[in-house]
């Protein structure tokens, strides 16, 4: 990565509780890029209405997400952490980019055709996910964004319609990059598919002990008995280990598994200890901030005051140029 300072931003639903698919495909690497970068990261509580949670559940998760992500490392002095709907210029801002998109830019988008083929009845707030996520982008002025895979083309679609703009009125809008660590892109679930809250098959952050374990000794793998010399690539559970330890450790585990005489049960033991080591100390000072919710209140409303002077400027900038004052 470049010395120059960038603007970088990401957002994450409060949609239930976090998993390690959204930890290392997401919060880790946003994390790091806090030491030499401008950081905005946000719960994007706008966009979890598109699925209607009940009020109080949508407050409660909001506080847990910035509860986990300061937990697990987020620095509120080195970065802005805020709730979405603290900045309510980026409404705005999507009304703009709204009569700018084609339909057939949000027809095409992947995750709005996956819900629908599940069949969930779509309403208007789904359909406009993507122009809510270019607004959330845009306002800031962010230069990179880093998610998971499955955000790529909502990146693309929030390029799309910064040059639509600035075709239009004039260079006003900072195209934004997708960041994608391909080594994370896509974290496996237990069984095996992306792991994804809405797939049940996810390993929590952050919850009971005793549960966590049996969920990583359910991990699924093949039947390869026990003396039998084993594929590490083919396997869930290394999948998950390498993402955990050094890589030291799973180089070491690498050439038990090609050597045989070791079970998957021992590999299992190996992935819950590297679990427990990485999040015990993040549990620690999640307690310690479950019980200060006017500390973590107040790190919000800091970083929405941020927030909202940066998007301020943004809006009279679009505002000038496309003649609304
Ligand atoms: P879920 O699929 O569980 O609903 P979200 O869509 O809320 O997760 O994802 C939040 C962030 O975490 C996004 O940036 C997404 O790309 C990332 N993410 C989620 N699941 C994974 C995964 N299995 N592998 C890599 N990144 C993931
Ligand atoms: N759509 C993202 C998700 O489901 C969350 C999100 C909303 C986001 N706005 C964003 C991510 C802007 C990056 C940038 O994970």
């Amino acid at each position: 990565m470049s010395a120059v300072r960038k603007r970088v931003l990401s957002g994450i639903q409060p949609s239930g509780d976090l998993h390690l698919g959204n930890y290392f495909g997401m919060m880790r690497p946003a994390i790091e890029l806090q030491e030499q970068h401008d950081c905005f990261y946000f719960i994007a509580d706008y966009h979890a209405l598109t699925q209607l949670p009940d009020p109080a559940a949508l407050r409660e998760r909001s506080r847990n997400v910035a509860i986990d992500f300061l937990a697990c490392g987020l620095d509120p002095a080195k970065t802005v952490l805020f709730r979405q709907s603290d900045v309510p210029q980026v409404s705005e801002l999507m009304w703009v980019l709204a009569c700018l998109t084609p339909l057939g830019l949000l027809e095409r988008c992947h995750s709005y055709k996956d819900k629908i083929a599940k069949g969930l009845s779509p309403n208007h707030g789904l359909f406009s996910y993507p122009v809510l996520m270019a607004a959330d982008i845009l306002v800031y002025g962010s230069h990179i964004v880093p998610v998971g895979r499955d955000q790529k083309q909502h990146v693309e679609v929030t390029r799309d319609l910064a040059i639509r703009f600035n075709n239009q009125y004039g260079e006003v809008l900072t195209i934004p990059d997708c960041l994608i660590r391909e080594e994370v892109a896509v974290v496996p679930g237990v069984d095996g598919e992306k792991m994804s809250k809405s797939y049940g098959n996810t390993i929590e952050l952050f919850g009971d002990p005793k549960a966590i374990k049996a969920k990583i000794m359910r991990i699924v793998t093949d039947s390869t008995p026990m003396e039998a010399p084993k594929d590490p690539s083919k396997c869930n559970v290394f999948a998950l280990y390498r993402l955990l330890a050094s890589e030291q450790e799973t180089e070491a585990l690498r050439q038990r598994y090609l050597a045989g005489g070791m079970g998957y049960g021992h590999a299992k033991q190996a992935l819950h200890e590297k679990y427990t080591e990485c999040f015990k100390p993040f549990a620690d000072r999640r307690r310690e901030l479950a019980d200060n919710p006017d500390r973590v209140e107040g790190i919000l409303q800091d970083g929405a005051a941020r927030a909202r002077a940066e998007a301020t400027k943004t809006m009279a900038a679009v505002r000038r140029a496309i003649g609304l004052v």
